[in-house]
């Protein structure tokens, strides 16, 4: 037994896909060429696996905003906030992620996996309770890990399981809190956030939602699916990231309650860790200004992806149950995942491959994202070759 022999069976999956064409978790771009092409093995393709849903990676206002802040600023911080200073940056931003939420507070984070890790273990104490959906990413489950809470699970989705596993705490001490996505990462499903909101208002529980996947997207104003819902009053922290919608890296936590500045000096995943450097807080803050002042990104991207799930469906996919910026192809096994995803990179469309366990109900997927950068014909091409290849496999 050597100390990384637990990895073998690890070793022997990655072996097997590569043995199969690619190996999923280590393709390599030889260059990016923009937010929706790069080079791969030589060739040009086109990027349909990325989380640039608004195509903010190469705008100008972004980059000019980002290399400005560089030289005011230099190339990074070289420490934590709570030790070594917030920069006036830093500051702004916050501000602005709060007026754009119409929340009191806002909180950056270095990333968006240490948003979820920081705000959920650091709220769920030692006799309080996370109710959290059965189907939530691994920076939820590892922050319920990290948390002296007990964690209780609930059906993906499912409103009534959640207040039955609600009720059943009637007479507990502690607080509960629920934690949700907007959209859900795999499938790109919608959370029935309207339900939920309402048993967490006759519960008397906590509700934290990530819109990691919603940001600039969903709602009038891009505030997400709890916008589109009609209840963000219900909401007490939105979650999320800069690395997708706003084309950076960084986390951030919004919210209403009054004490919420606290978490600063009690959340390990933001004490104890750097803070965003100068670059990224300057292209991230264009990146919302230029979301809460250009709605057609977001009209953009949603009717992009209409486009790419319904020539998807039409081709005779099964896919995932809504068009949202991430579209799913339900493949029969593991097997066809596999040599759909490394025929559609030969034929010049890369897509995200998504197999079991990472997978809800261990399905084996084609996760495709959408950009408001691709056009209405690179969507057109990626659906002709996803569909003949499906053809060519037998998996349409
Ligand atoms: C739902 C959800 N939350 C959080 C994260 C983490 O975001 P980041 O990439 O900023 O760490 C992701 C990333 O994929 C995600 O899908």
């Amino acid at each position: 037994m050597t100390l990384f022999s637990k990895f073998e069976a690890l070793r022997a999956g990655i072996d097997a896909l590569q043995a199969s064409g690619r190996n999923p978790f280590d393709v390599r771009f030889e260059k990016i060429l923009s937010a929706t092409e790069a080079l791969l093995g030589g060739r040009p393709c086109l990027l349909f696996g990325t989380n640039n849903y608004l195509g903010l990676t190469f705008d100008p206002s972004c980059i000019e905003a980002s290399v400005r802040s560089i030289h005011e600023a230099g190339t990074g911080t070289t420490g934590s906030r709570i030790a070594n200073g917030t920069y006036g940056e830093h500051a702004l931003l916050e501000r602005r992620m709060a007026e754009f939420y119409g929340k009191r507070s806002a909180m950056i984070f270095t990333t968006g996996y240490q948003a979820n890790l920081g705000l959920i273990s650091t709220l769920g104490g030692r006799d309080d309770q996370l109710l959290i959906d059965a189907d939530s990413h691994a920076s939820i489950y590892d922050a319920c890990k990290l948390s002296a809470a007990e964690v209780i699970r609930f059906r993906h989705n499912d409103p009534e399981d959640l207040a039955h596993r609600l009720r059943r705490l009637e007479g507990r001490p502690g607080n509960r809190i629920i934690v949700i996505e907007g959209i859900y990462s795999m499938l790109g499903d919608s959370a029935p956030l309207r339900e939920i909101a309402e048993v967490k208002r006759e519960m008397g529980a906590t509700l934290i939602v990530d819109e990691a996947h919603s940001l600039g997207i969903r709602g009038k104003h891009g505030r997400g699916v709890c916008e589109d819902a009609g209840v963000e009053r219900d909401v007490d922290f939105v979650v999320g990231t800069f690395s997708k919608s706003l084309g950076a890296i960084g986390g951030f936590a919004v919210s209403d309650l009054p004490d919420f500045d606290l978490l600063r000096i009690a959340c390990r995943p933001y004490m104890f860790t750097a803070s965003l450097p100068p670059a990224i807080v300057g292209s991230v803050t264009a990146a919302l200004a230029r979301i809460s002042t250009d709605a057609s990104l977001g009209a953009r991207v949603r009717s992009n992806s209409g486009r790419l799930y319904s020539g998807l469906a039409q081709a005779g996919f099964a896919v995932g149950p809504e068009p949202n910026p991430i579209v799913a192809l339900k493949m029969p096994d593991k097997e066809s995942a596999v040599h759909f995803w490394n025929r559609i990179i030969d034929q010049g469309v890369y897509a995200n491959l998504a197999l079991p366990p990472a997978t809800p109900g261990s399905l084996s997927l084609i996760r495709c994202s959408i950009s408001a950068a691709h056009t209405e014909a690179q969507i057109d091409r990626a659906v002709s070759i996803m569909a003949a290849v499906g053809r060519e496999l037998r998996v349409l």
